[in-house]
């Protein structure tokens, strides 16, 4: 990946790599009509753009969930960790299902509608993207239940929202797993995209034990108050 172009993030090398070593086909490669990116190069930005977000909106999971209030103590200052967490959800779910629709007109992925949207027979990684469209699929549940929290009734829909922890789980395996250049190749985990990800998944891990010993803090106090 270029670092001179305003898009080329975190330096994910993939792009530069399948260039080199096809170097017969740059220039159908560039298959986008922008200068050195393909649509594998954007599908890749999307999903890395979508990682985050779901990280984000991870953290401010936990926040609400532990009823954190962040004038009173972190932050101390006002901050809508609900409207955030509503928002930054529905704006997620619109980043995750542009990631697999980017590689519908690639001229090198081969990819067509059925394949994105059934991977197993998917002509590339079809474990991999298979686990992606299951994340997919449970992230749609997550929103669209959420949206109708009040008419599912508020008990019911809160055992269904630990599904977001299946769709961190299978968002991670997605996106760690993938070989971004889409050739069955051994990944490479130092890769600039990779070393994002790995970051992200650092920090969702490191939050969900603190929720996790939290709440087990918080019954043990109970069984012990008098
Ligand atoms: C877009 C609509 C969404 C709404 C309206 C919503 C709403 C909420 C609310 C109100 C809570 C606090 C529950 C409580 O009372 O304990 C919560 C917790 C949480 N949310 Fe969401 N959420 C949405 C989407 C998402 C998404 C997309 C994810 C991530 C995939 C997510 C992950 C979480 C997590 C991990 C928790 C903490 C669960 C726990 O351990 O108690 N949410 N959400």
């Amino acid at each position: 990946m270029k670092t001179s172009h305003a898009l080329a993030f975190l330096g994910c090398t993939h792009a530069k790599q399948l260039r080199l070593t096809q170097p017969n086909r740059g220039s159908d490669l560039i298959d986008t009509g922008i200068p050195d990116i393909t649509f594998i190069d954007l599908t890749s930005y999307v999903g890395l753009t979508a990682t985050g977000l779901l990280t984000l909106n991870l953290l401010l999971g936990l926040l609400l969930s532990v009823r954190h209030n962040s004038v009173t103590s972190w932050l101390r200052r006002r901050l809508p960790i609900y409207n955030l967490h509503n928002w930054i959800g529905y704006t997620a779910l619109a980043v995750v299902l542009l990631h697999p629709v980017m590689l519908l007109p690639s001229a090198t992925a081969r990819f067509g509608w059925l394949d994105v949207a059934v991977p197993f027979w998917a002509p590339n990684q079809p474990l991999i993207n298979s686990i992606g469209a299951l994340a997919t699929y449970t992230l749609l549940f997550v929103v669209v239940t959420s949206y109708l929290r009040k008419r599912i009734g508020i008990g019911t829909w809160k055992k269904l929202h630990y599904t977001a922890y299946a769709v961190t789980v299978a968002l991670f395996a997605h996106s760690l797993l993938t070989n971004p250049n889409l050739d069955d190749k051994p990944v490479d985990f130092t890769d600039g995209g990779k070393i994002f990800i790995e970051a992200c998944a650092v920090i969702a891990l490191a939050a969900i034990s603190w929720r996790v010993l939290y709440s087990s803090q918080r019954s043990t106090l109970a069984i012990t108050k008098p």
